[in-house]
């Protein structure tokens, strides 16, 4: 989740080694298990929906090149398909969008089939990665026209470079000044018209201004576990796999929602299948696959439940405030709200409150727990 180079305070060994430390002795009072390190280890686990090396490259074989090979998202594409046939037909550059939505569910895979259908190159960078105006002047300065330039994590880029975005996206221009003082000399520079395609997780931290200048907006939802099987199949089919469609949609169901996700368990449980049984995936196989690796039947892992445990052990269903949480189980907040927390609140396991985070009804049944028998506990269990 974080860009190389930034130095987080306080650092993630310090914060995690406390944490752990704190659990533990809040453990040891509660005469529970204690933990390790290893118990928080959010980075690789197989369900995390951000990106591991490699899969977001663009040579990619299981990505989708045009708009037909992909798979949900249908309000979207729908829209999408309309907006890029009619700038076609105008002989124009589609319109500036913004992609928004959880992470894993192919914002650069879109931005792709954006340029694919538009017939023009994909240029692509993050917010983070555009540092100074100048960088963004370079990259500007050197598309052709019509080309689609993908900014991933937009919401991250500075106030001076989103100042410079403003007319080059409105005007199609930029204001660049040299020298200082009475050196001082400003050229209007004339830039080939492009597409932007900004993705973000956090749509609510663009500024106004900036939301502003996108002519779409596309939202992009949690795919449903048909699907996702649609998905495993289409990949499975790419990678030579043979898979049964039970086998399929029992990879889809524990896959959060999740393409990226998908893709990564189908991976692994085709090593269990050519390891353990006849190369096929079957129901079973999956389902012994996926256990093996400790996902449930939902997809949750046991940083999944161990969160969720917490919330009950430590806060008593909750509302816990969401630094708390963050505190307590070791990762950033941003994190929790961007990756772990969309898809619990999809399946209805937890609630986002004005006091803070609950756990509900449906999710203390799943992790096995006693449902917490406090007066606002009702409040919130009967919601
Ligand atoms: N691979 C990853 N995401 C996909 C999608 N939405 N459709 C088809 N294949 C995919």
């Amino acid at each position: 989740m974080r860009v190389k180079g930034e130095k987080p305070w306080p650092p993630e060994s310090l914060k995690t080694e406390f944490s752990v430390r704190l659990l533990n002795w809040i453990a040891i009072i509660y005469g529970e298990k204690e933990i390790c390190m290893e118990d928080f280890d959010f980075e690789n686990r197989i369900v995390s929906p951000t990106e591991i090396m490699g899969e977001n490259d663009n040579d990619n074989p299981l990505r989708p090149r045009r708009l037909d090979d992909y798979i949900g998202q249908e309000k979207a594409k729908e829209n999408l398909a309309i907006f890029i046939e009619a700038a076609k037909q105008r002989n124009e550059p589609l319109d500036h969008v913004l992609l928004y939505g959880p992470p894993g569910l192919g914002k650069t895979t879109l931005s792709g089939i954006i340029a694919n259908e538009m017939g023009v190159n994909l240029r692509i960078t993050s917010g983070p990665a555009i540092e100074k105006p100048g960088d963004l002047a370079a990259i500007l300065t050197n598309l052709n026209e019509g080309d689609v330039l993908f900014v991933d994590e937009i919401h991250r880029i500075s106030r001076a470079v989103e100042e410079v975005l403003y007319p080059a996206m409105e005007d199609f221009a930029i204001d660049i000044v040299t020298g200082k003082g009475q050196m001082a000399a400003s050229y209007h520079l004339p830039l080939p018209r492009f597409t932007l395609v900004g993705a973000t997780t956090r749509a609510g931290q663009l500024t106004a201004p900036l939301r502003d200048r996108f002519g779409v907006t596309l939202r992009l939802e949690l795919y449903t576990p048909e699907e996702l099987a649609r998905i495993v199949n289409r990949s499975a089919g790419i990678l030579g796999i043979a898979i049964e469609p039970d086998g399929a949609l029992e990879i889809a169901s524990r896959s959060r929602g999740t393409p990226r996700i998908a893709n990564r368990m189908l991976k692994r449980v085709r090593d269990f299948a050519q390891v353990l049984s006849n190369g096929v995936i079957t129901l079973q196989t999956a389902q012994t696959a996926l256990d093996r690796m400790e996902i449930d039947e939902l997809g949750l892992d046991s940083n999944d439940r161990r969160m969720l445990n917490a919330i009950v052990k430590f806060y008593r269903g909750g509302p816990v405030g969401l630094e708390t949480l963050a505190a307590a189980i070791g990762e950033e907040a941003v994190t929790i709200e961007d990756v772990i927390e969309p898809y619990l609140m999809q399946i209805g396991f937890l609630n986002r409150t004005p006091r803070g985070r609950c756990i509900t009804r449906a999710g203390c049944l799943h992790i096995g727990m006693d449902i917490p028998d406090l007066p606002d506990a009702q409040i919130r269990f009967d919601s």
